[in-house]
């Protein structure tokens, strides 16, 4: 018996490849490699000492997936496919409901036809918009402020009315803070491709020299120094939260919802100032503008996941930095390197 990988080439999901090979579990990636590279799966294999199984599937195309669930034994699936940039879902919406939604309900129809009923879903904290307190835990009101959450909104509802046509459906929605950070090797880890949207990538491409300076986007908000403060955890600790998701979905029936995040919120400065500590390297930056969309604090109160999974975030800050930049150090370019 597999588990079925989406989005399996990822940042995450490669992470959670590595996870779910290291504690025994036969792996069958699926991904477009729209936002990955194929060199990601050798990688995995190396780290893990274990060969994969991946194909290059869109959801999008039926067949190619009903062929995967033919040729293989799949008894779950982690769903980790998906666009995923804020930005671009305001410049392309049809693409990203197009990419996300209806290739979730593809992914979950051809489950249903085989009677395959255990999902781990990737949701995101953006499912809580503009959060009204924190730290932010999962009984509070959602809401999106953009396309790409408005998908995580919309599947997260979808897969509670697939559970309620057929109760024997077994689902965890895993809503993820910020994650960032690399496994230990340095061997995989974050590679955006073009101008990095998010904070840590952007911070280690201005400290391996591929960028000049990092913006601040504002420093005027209601926080410790006025800049943004977010809830990062370890990718390492966020794909281990996926195998305790897995495991209680072999268990369960249902569908909760789980924060992944470690309860403790840092500003960009205050992150901007743990890299340079860890990586010993200095990161020149200029404070600009908000970018609209932003909140000004975000952060987790995780104990659900805690009681319920067995799981909580173990790595710090300092963690997350130092093998942030060991991955870019050893990737100056990132997998094309
Ligand atoms: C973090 C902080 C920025 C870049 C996004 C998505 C969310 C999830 C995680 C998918 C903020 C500041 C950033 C930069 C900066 N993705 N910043 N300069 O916006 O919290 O969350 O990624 O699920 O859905 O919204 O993460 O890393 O973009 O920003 O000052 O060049 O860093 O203003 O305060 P965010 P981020």
């Amino acid at each position: 018996m597999a588990i079925l990988v989406t989005g399996g080439a990822g940042y995450i999901g490669a992470h959670v490849c590595v996870e779910l090979l290291a504690a025994g579990y036969e792996v069958v990636v699926i991904d477009n490699y729209s936002n990955s590279r194929e060199e990601v799966l050798r990688r995995i294999e190396r780290i893990a000492g274990k060969p994969l199984i991946a194909y290059r599937v869109d959801l999008l195309d039926r067949p190619a997936v009903e062929a995967v669930f033919e040729e293989h034994s799949i008894e779950a699936v982690i769903h980790l496919a998906g666009l995923k940039s804020v930005g671009e879902s305001v410049a392309m919406p049809i693409a990203y409901y197009h990419n996300n939604i209806t290739g979730t309900l593809i992914l979950c129809d051809v489950m249903r036809g085989r009677g395959i009923k255990r999902f781990v879903f990737s949701s995101s904290a953006t499912v809580y918009g503009v959060p009204e307190r924190i730290p932010i835990t999962e009984d509070m009101p959602l809401s999106a402020t953009n396309p790409y959450g408005q998908t995580k909104l919309m599947l997260e509802q979808v897969l509670r009315d697939i559970h309620g046509s057929d109760p024997q459906w077994s689902i965890a929605l895993l809503r993820y803070f910020n994650p960032i950070g690399a496994h230990e090797s340095g061997t995989i880890g974050e590679d955006p491709k073009g101008i990095p949207n998010n904070l840590m990538p952007y911070i280690t491409q201005v400290a391996v020299g591929r960028r000049a300076e990092l913006q601040v986007y504002g420093d005027d908000y209601e926080t410790v120094d006025g800049t943004g403060v977010r809830d990062y955890i370890h990718v390492v600790d966020l794909a281990r939260g996926h195998l305790a998701a897995l495991r209680y979905v072999m268990e369960a029936s249902g569908v909760e919802a789980f924060n992944l995040g470690t309860g403790r919120g840092y500003s960009v400065l205050e992150l901007v100032s743990a890299f340079e500590k860890a990586s010993g390297v200095r990161v020149p930056y200029r404070i600009v503008d908000r970018r609209p969309g932003d909140v000004a604090a975000c952060y987790a109160d995780s104990s659900k996941a805690e009681e319920a999974l067995g799981w909580r975030a173990e790595k710090g800050i300092d963690d997350m930095c130092r093998d942030s930049w060991r991955w870019q150090s050893q990737n100056p370019n990132g997998y094309e390197g």
